[in-house]
């Protein structure tokens, strides 16, 4: 039998979010989802905490609140699948911190919501990072709400056979070409079958209900990976006194996760942005899910 077990809340930080605490010791398959969903829509982000679960209770929880599970495909980090689950993966291979995204938005294609699971937390540093889109957009000065509201981002890359061979999980370059003509993408194939890619997309959003307006996207981390990734559609150069700005902004408004074992982490993808801050040691290993919500959103 359900127990429906109510939820023990607090604040995840004073910017945004909420913290679910396991004071009953309860399995957290047996709390309330009605009163889940419901805070996870006034929220946009729940951490639970102490609930000691492992990546088999993370995966059941998670499908229980989701539908329409991605396998990252065109994604372009490297990810290793978790107990033969293709929709279990761990989070990137590198190092280095990730400005605050929004999953996938160098695509038209992106995940509605993310879950993050902490298998095992790093020894020091390493946070995972979160601010509100919404409140991102409010912090932005005059001049740039109308530069980003009237120009768009243009992304570009290259890929030799081997990196789009990964990026895609195929070898057919007709696969690759229906699914970047499903994700508003434009194709250029080379001679040595390497492809050139080329995105547009705005950086400012309406939220799901039009009166918000929300800065999201892939600009904050493409641009430090490589500044000629993005820029504007009509070709002008988003310059470093842009990019500080928003790096300011970014710094402002987020809120910093110290991972915990067995932490969960359920996010709006279409509201809250994450990135994180530099690994330091080995031990790290967090795993993500992309998904969308199983319940009206
Ligand atoms: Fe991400």
């Amino acid at each position: 039998m359900k127990i429906n077990t109510q939820l023990h809340r607090e604040p995840l930080s004073d910017k945004v979010g909420q913290k679910i605490l396991n004071l009953d010791k309860v399995s957290i398959l047996d709390l309330d989802q009605q009163a889940i969903i419901d805070l996870f829509k006034s929220s946009g982000v729940l951490l639970f905490r102490g609930f000691e679960a492992d990546v088999n209770t993370f995966t059941e929880f998670s499908n229980s609140l989701s539908t329409n599970f991605l396998d990252y495909s065109g994604g372009v980090f490297n990810r290793r699948v978790i107990n033969n689950n293709q929709t279990v993966l761990s989070v990137n291979d590198f190092k280095d911190e990730i400005k605050l995204h929004g999953e996938m938005y160098y695509q038209k294609i992106q995940p509605l919501m993310l879950w993050f699971f902490c298998a095992t937390p790093p020894v020091e540093k390493g946070e995972t990072i979160i601010c509100d889109a919404q409140q991102f957009f409010k912090e932005l000065s005059e001049s740039m709400k109308v530069l980003f509201n009237q120009k768009k981002l243009k992304y570009v890359s290259y890929w030799n056979k081997e990196g789009w061979q990964k990026r895609y999980k195929t070898t057919d370059l007709k696969v690759v070409k229906e699914t970047c003509a499903n994700n508003g993408t434009q194709v250029k194939v080379n001679e040595d079958e390497s492809i050139n890619l080329e995105y547009m997309c705005p950086a400012i959003y309406p939220s799901r209900d039009g009166n918000h307006p929300t800065f999201i996207g892939s600009l904050l981390p493409a641009k430090k990976i490589d500044p000629n990734i993005v820029n504007f559609d009509d070709g002008s150069e988003i310059t470093d006194d842009i990019m500080s700005e928003l790096y300011q902004i970014g710094e402002k408004i987020t809120t910093e996760i110290a991972w915990q074992k067995g932490d969960i982490l359920m996010i709006d993808n279409t509201r809250i942005m994450h990135g994180r801050r530099t690994i330091i040691d080995d031990q790290r290993d967090i795993y993500i899910r992309l998904c969308s919500p199983s319940f009206p959103f």
